[in-house]
């Protein structure tokens, strides 16, 4: 389960505590053959996760000199290489990167391991030109130090790509009465830890870092979501297996990356669990603060708005879009999840999650 922390200021002990778990949990022995069959080969949900973070990481990387700091067994290291970049891979867990070594070794990719610290990176400064951290800051409670050092290692004009989990959801459900007790005061479990943060937050974070947020697009629309889970009246166990149904199939895959591409990542936050974040080293030259223009979430009040916002968000390309639906839902591969979503799901999600401003 994850804990649906917000991103309060945890007591340094407690802060402590967690980094102290988190080390011990990825060090132990087993651990990378483990995460090997989790991350890769694991459900249909998990595959789809990947399919997706996969293209965001491709669509906004800057190369070629790549960072991926909490690199665990390579997952971006092969298809960052095999686009052309070269990565270092940065882990402090030397199972995650003995399981990436041989694994690089059976498909004859280069794999550049390298045991480090990401609260203290063994780099100069400006030496990349990204850095990429997935499933990784989420989990720390100095996040915002750990991007300093990350902004350190990142050229003027260089990008960090990271994912957080939605504040703006866990407000949202918490306002909705959605939340339990233990998901809001319970006692904090190091495993789940898992931090939220709004557009807001992230903006003011960015901000204070010298850094600008370039795109963040929520993701994660069928993975463990609480919103999908409390509010549709699908039990969380029945709604996995009906989804690991659905997405067992290339085309609904395709379907399912598309909604993600070009309609989630363009509505409210309060939609999806994580967000997709790209921040960019502001070259010294660059005084004036310039909000990227997805960063405006629609405030609409009724569900006849939502086509009204697809369209303004898509601008020109909106009926290309719709063709592109159109095509991929006429994939009997692609119908089961089309049909889910057009009959079950989204009907029964309120329209005020679709349009929650983010202030
Ligand atoms: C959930 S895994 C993610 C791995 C990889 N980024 C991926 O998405 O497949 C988290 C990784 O962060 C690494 N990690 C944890 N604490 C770290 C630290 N202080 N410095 C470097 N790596 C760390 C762990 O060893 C683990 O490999």
């Amino acid at each position: 389960m994850n804990q649906l922390s917000r991103d309060t200021k945890l007591p340094e002990g407690q802060a402590e505590d967690i980094r102290r778990f988190k080390r011990r949990y990825w060090t132990q022995a087993g651990i990378g053959k483990e995460y090997q069959y989790v991350a890769y080969q694991a459900d249909p949900i998990t595959r789809s996760k990947n399919v997706i973070e996969i293209r965001l990481v491709l669509a906004n990387i800057l190369g070629p000199h790549v960072l991926d700091a909490g690199a665990g067994t390579g997952r971006f290291a092969w298809p960052l290489e095999r686009a052309g970049h070269k990565v270092v891979s940065l882990d402090i867990s030397r199972e995650m990167l003995e399981q990436g070594t041989a694994l690089a070794r059976k498909r004859s990719l280069t794999f550049r391991a390298v045991r480090g610290d990401i609260e203290r990176l063994p780099f100069e400064d400006g030496v990349f030109d990204s850095v990429v951290s997935i499933t990784v800051l989420r989990h720390f409670p100095n996040w915002r130090e750990i991007l300093r050092e990350y902004g350190r290692v990142v050229r003027p004009g260089g990008r960090i790509l990271f994912d957080m989990g939605s504040g703006e959801q866990r407000a949202y459900l918490e306002k909705a009465g959605a939340l339990t007790d233990a998901n809001t005061n319970g006692p904090i479990d190091p495993l789940s830890f898992d931090i939220g943060v709004t557009r807001r937050e992230l903006v003011e974070c960015a901000k204070d870092l010298g850094l600008r947020l370039r795109n963040d697009s929520p993701y994660d629309f069928f993975n463990s979501n609480p919103l999908v889970e409390r509010m549709c009246g699908i039990p969380k166990e029945e709604l996995k297996v009906r989804l690991i149904g659905i997405l067992n199939k290339t085309g609904a895959v395709h379907l399912y990356e598309l909604i993600t591409r070009r309609f989630l990542s363009v509505l409210s936050p309060v939609l999806c669990p994580s967000r997709f974040i790209v921040l960019e080293n502001r070259p010294t030259s660059i005084e004036r603060d310039e909000f990227p223009a997805n960063c405006e979430t629609p405030s609409l009040e009724s569900r006849e708005w939502l086509d009204l916002v697809l369209r303004q968000v898509s601008g020109a390309d909106f009926d290309e879009v719709c063709a592109e639906v159109d095509l991929l839902r006429n994939d009997p591969e692609a119908e089961a999840l089309y049909r889910f979503c057009e009959t079950e799901l989204f009907p029964k999600i309120p329209v005020e999650a679709f349009t929650w401003r983010t202030d």
